[in-house]
């Protein structure tokens, strides 16, 4: 069946940095049904030309070398511009005329590149105009809430138009290849995997740190916080992926049921261990990638109150049999010496083994002489100078294909929000102190 792609935001930011160019891609290679359409709706107007115009530059900018003129006229003409309001009711008749899914069943695809409060809105009119049809799809973004309750109405507000089974909710780190491998590897190599438990490991550390600062996301980055931003999603699906039992087999569901419950046997950070098991800090002024930076406090002056931390460590353990006692330390933070994202699994003394996945800047398995089979794969990828793909690009792949386990499924959301949630409760009732770090620095250390 034909696929109509509905981007809600369609020339907003993520659009054109990142959806488009993996809707390009996708469509290059063939991995759209052929005589798809993709309709970038949003508010302003914008003639057939200004439109062509501004996804022309914007692709040009983002795909760098990969962009090609011809296939760019081949994609552009399968490319729309609708212009909606999304509280006018007659766009959306406007709008359910041009999908016209009564006369031609189509498969739908409607991207929600919209801010959560805006969820509502759309939802609702697409119930009202019928254009929910159970084989349409929704795929949302994050931030899905800023704690267990917020998320829980988005989820409800979500149900209210589409099944569980229709929503793709995205966190792009499921996205990056790395991590899409975790099941893979440890699916592939039972072996080992069977003896990575708590009498052979001794701790595993999962770091995310960038170099960039709050950029234009101040207000945002002052009210989330780092633990909001960045461990509440993408750290815990690191987690989650490492530490879930291994299904029988790699269906969507089991999988998502695995991950479930690492997260719901997470130990709660309380008051009595909020001190020793987590720091909150914010950086300081600093030099990094050979350039002078402000403080964050500096950065954000007058634009916001400042009691965002940018910098995040915390000691977790997961309690249950396999990883009782295990300290998993999770580390992330802005302004620190290098982008990089690392798994570090180490082993207990005498064993001296330590498995080391870099997710990024290059994908990379280190010290796994049985994991041959990834680091063949990768090394094809460089000797053929192959383009791997970007998360996104792999994730709306997914969605087309209607696979689902690489998307968060609403009770793993809440059970995150609910472990997060414990740990802000705790830095309030305890007034835990934001420490400062060095811009450039890798961040202070939790024992
Ligand atoms: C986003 C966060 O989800 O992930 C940003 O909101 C962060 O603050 C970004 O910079 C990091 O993504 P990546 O893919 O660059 O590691």
């Amino acid at each position: 069946m034909k696929l109509d792609f509905v981007i809600f935001g369609g020339v907003g930011d993520l659009s054109l940095r990142k959806l488009l160019p993996s809707l390009y891609f996708l469509f290059r290679d063939g991995n759209m049904p052929r005589g798809s359409r993709i309709i970038c709706a949003s508010r302003g107007a914008l003639s057939r030309d200004e439109f062509n115009e501004l996804i022309e530059l914007k692709l040009r900018e983002f795909m760098g070398s990969h962009f090609d003129e011809n296939v760019f006229a081949d994609f552009f003409s399968h490319l729309s511009y609708f212009k909606i309001d999304l509280i006018h009711s007659p766009d959306w008749q406007q709008l359910s005329a041009e999908l016209s899914l009564a006369a031609e069943p189509r498969n739908i695809i409607y991207y929600m590149s919209v801010p959560p409060t805006l969820f509502a809105t759309v939802c609702e009119q697409l119930s009202a105009h019928h254009l929910n049809p159970t084989y349409s799809k929704v795929v949302v973004e994050k931030p899905l809430g800023e704690d267990y309750q917020s998320a829980l109405s988005i989820n409800q507000l979500l149900r209210k138009a589409f099944k569980e089974e229709q929503i793709y909710r995205i966190d792009h780190y499921l996205g990056k290849k790395a991590i899409q491998d975790i099941i893979k590897m440890r699916f592939e190599n039972k072996a080992l995997d069977n003896v990575c438990n708590k009498d052979h490991i001794e701790k595993i550390k999962i770091t995310v740190s960038e170099t960039v600062g709050v950029e234009g996301r101040i207000e945002f980055i002052d009210r989330a916080g780092i633990l909001r931003d960045m461990v509440q999603n993408h750290l815990m699906q690191i987690l989650s992926l490492l530490l879930m039992e291994m299904p029988e087999e790699l269906n969507d569901e089991e999988i998502r049921d695995a991950k479930v419950a690492v997260i719901n046997t997470l130990r709660p950070i309380t008051e009595t261990n909020v001190k020793s098991h987590t720091i909150k800090a914010q950086y300081s002024d600093g030099v990094v990638g050979g350039v002078t930076v402000p403080s964050y406090q500096e950065e954000i002056t007058g634009k916001a109150e400042g009691c965002g931390e940018t910098f995040v460590a915390l000691k977790a353990f997961v309690d249950n049999q396999k990883w009782q006692d295990v300290p998993i330390y999770l580390k992330t933070g802005k302004r620190l010496s290098d982008r990089s994202a690392q798994i570090e699994v180490i082993f207990k003394e005498g064993n001296s083994q330590k498995i080391t996945i870099e997710i990024q800047p290059n994908i990379e398995f280190r010290n796994l002489t049985d994991f041959t089979n990834l680091i063949n794969e990768q090394a094809l990828n460089e000797q053929t100078n192959a383009r791997i793909p970007e998360a996104y690009e792999n994730l709306i792949h997914q969605v087309i294909k209607g696979e689902q386990a690489n998307f968060v499924r609403d009770d793993e959301i809440l059970a995150s929000w609910k472990w997060i949630d414990g740990i802000r409760d705790a830095w309030e009732k305890t007034n835990q102190k934001m420490i400062e770090y060095k811009a450039g620095s890798s961040g202070p250390e939790l024992k």
